[in-house]
């Protein structure tokens, strides 16, 4: 592990205040969490009732895209960036199935997701997992850990699923992706989802507002334009942005699953 190893002793993260990683771990029908994560992720839902069906899509949307760069395109190395705590088929449980020696580097800045971060080390023997505690304003501390595992001459997938949503300001957020993007060679990846207030998602203004108030850290929605942003420079594989529960969701027989205000895609660095 890079930078530090996961807490012998309880978790050192504040169980006072609503953290994401643990609330979204409620979501996802998780145990670790905290009551304070569960009473405030239960008003949101409340709230905004999707918002169990959006983290549940995502990781669907995870589990596919991951699949479709270690299968169809290939790619071997992943930098799944805000994490999140270890649930059902994780990055490299995903990637390594497909091949093992596929090589992946976690990164969150959550004391509870560091803490348990042992789960998420559990590599095949052929390839490696790392875990990184440092925070996704930092790319160059990210891409300076990461090179102890990952070889940045060759094509690496960066995932920031759920995280670039924590990055406030959409210019500071879209120069943290153009760094992570120029550090890695032609056939890299970038993969992202990201909530939003369009499709279906207006409900979702008053739930913000209501966690920004009551939660850690404070969150953003982003439009299709600023989302698009991201991407600039990139080929965006089909079918494009969409919401993440649709992103190469069906075959043309299965009937596809209902839209999340959640946008999900992937590109490809030329
Ligand atoms: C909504 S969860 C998404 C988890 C996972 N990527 C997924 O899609 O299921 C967001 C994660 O990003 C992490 N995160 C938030 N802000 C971060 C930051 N500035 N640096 C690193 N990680 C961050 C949180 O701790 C949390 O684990």
């Amino acid at each position: 592990m890079s930078e530090s190893r996961p807490a012998e002793g309880p978790p050192t993260s504040s169980q006072d205040v609503a953290h994401n990683a643990r609330v979204w771990n409620h979501w996802l029908g998780g145990k670790d969490n905290y009551p304070i994560d569960r009473k405030v992720g239960d008003h949101v839902t409340d709230m905004f009732p999707s918002i169990g069906e959006v983290a549940r899509a995502d990781r669907v949307f995870l589990g596919r895209a991951v699949r479709f760069l270690a299968g169809e395109v290939g790619v071997d190395q992943f930098l799944d960036i805000g994490t999140g705590l270890p649930t059902a088929d994780n990055t490299h449980e995903v990637a390594q199935r497909v091949n093992p020696a596929a090589r992946i580097v976690y990164v969150d800045n959550d004391p509870l997701v560091l803490a348990h971060a042992r789960a998420l080390l559990t590599s095949t023997p052929e390839g490696a997992t790392d875990y990184i505690d440092a925070d996704a304003h930092h790319p160059d501390t990210i891409l300076r850990a990461a090179a102890a595992t990952l070889d940045f001459e060759r094509p690496v997938a960066v995932m920031l699923l759920g995280s670039l949503n924590f990055i406030l300001d959409t210019d500071e957020a879209v120069d943290i992706v153009r760094k992570l993007m120029a550090a890695v060679p032609s056939g890299s990846h970038l993969v992202v989802t990201h909530p939003t207030t369009e499709l279906g998602g207006e409900g979702n203004v008053e739930a913000m507002r209501f966690w920004n108030e009551n939660a850690k850290p404070p969150i953003t929605a982003r439009s299709r334009a600023e989302f698009e942003r991201f991407f600039e420079g990139l080929e965006l594989l089909e079918p494009g942005i969409v919401s993440c529960a649709r992103w190469r969701a069906a075959s043309p027989t299965d009937e596809l699953p209902p839209v999340v205000p959640q946008f999900g895609a992937v590109a490809r660095k030329p």
